[in-house]
């Protein structure tokens, strides 16, 4: 259980990024977060990783206050990251990349001392869940976009987390891999009841994998309820007045980033 309470995010140059929310991400749910650009949904996910501290408000977890610096460190343990850019290094091996997601489980001093065997027997358990395990001792750098993003769930499950965070993760793959991608993710948050908050640019696939959509706008939460509730009017709440919609029952046509940022329209 993560809970936001009362929480406002102010960044040091004045931008209010997310006004008096109150939210709770629990119970093995896939959450995804919906919200034009700009609207919020990464400074949510920093939020709840603690890489931004709110100003007003606070984040607490089961134990407790997230400001307290060693729940903190626990919680990051416990909670695994997934990017956009999967952030990986390119010279590693899969296994290597890997691996890294078990950093926070050492000391310095026991990082130099390397991983252990158990460990390395997590880590390839983990590629062979995303089926990468012919891959594992390849460079990441040689892989395509959507098996990296695969060995950044990897990563992210080594973690053995209890939540996963995911700031647009298929954003930077085509349509069928995006589907390939995100239907693995969900299915193994399902499989270990692992709570997932991600945020997406597709409603289509909201309507497919969430069972619970966030709607942002401005930095404050438009919708909040299952993907059926989500019809017309939710969906110009969230996008605004520019979004066009197909059909209150079919999917909202959403063009790319690019597309989007040149046009200034979300048609
Ligand atoms: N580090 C930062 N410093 C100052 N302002 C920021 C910072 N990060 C984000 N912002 C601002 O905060 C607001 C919310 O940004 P955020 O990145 O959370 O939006 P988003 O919903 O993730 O958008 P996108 O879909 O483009 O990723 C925006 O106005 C943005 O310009
Ligand atoms: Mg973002």
């Amino acid at each position: 259980m993560i809970r936001v309470e009362s929480a406002e995010v102010v960044y040091p140059n004045g931008t209010r990024a997310l006004n008096r929310t109150d939210v709770e991400f629990a119970g093995g749910a896939f959450t995804v977060l919906l919200g034009a650009s700009g609207a919020g949904k990464s400074t949510l996910l920093r939020t709840l990783n603690g890489l931004v501290a709110p100003s007003t408000g606070r984040v607490v977890v089961e134990s407790g206050d997230l400001r307290n610096g060693r729940r903190l460190r626990v919680h990051r343990r416990r909670t695994g990251m997934i990017f956009q850019q999967h952030q990986l290094i390119g010279r590693l091996t899969v296994l290597a990349n890997v691996l890294i997601g078990r950093l926070g489980y050492h000391t310095t001093l026991r990082t130099c001392l390397g991983f252990s065997a158990s460990e390395k027997r997590l880590a390839l358990e983990a590629i062979e869940r995303v089926d990468l395990i012919a891959y594992a001792l390849r460079r990441a750098d040689q892989l395509s976009g959507g098996q990296q993003q695969r060995v950044g769930i990897a990563r992210a499950l080594v973690q053995q987390p209890s939540l996963i965070l995911a700031d647009e993760p298929i954003a930077s793959l085509d349509p069928a891999t995006a589907d390939r991608v995100l239907g693995l993710l969900h299915s193994i948050c399902k499989a270990d009841g692992i709570t997932a908050v991600v945020s997406l640019h597709q409603l289509e696939f909201a309507r497919r994998y969430a069972d619970r959509v966030v709607g942002l706008a401005n930095g404050a939460i438009v919708f909040d309820g299952p993907p059926g509730k989500l019809g017309a009017a939710q969906v110009t709440a969230i996008y605004g007045g520019t979004t066009r919609v197909i059909d209150d029952s079919q999917q909202t046509e959403l063009g790319p980033m690019e597309h989007r940022l040149k046009t200034g329209t979300y048609a």
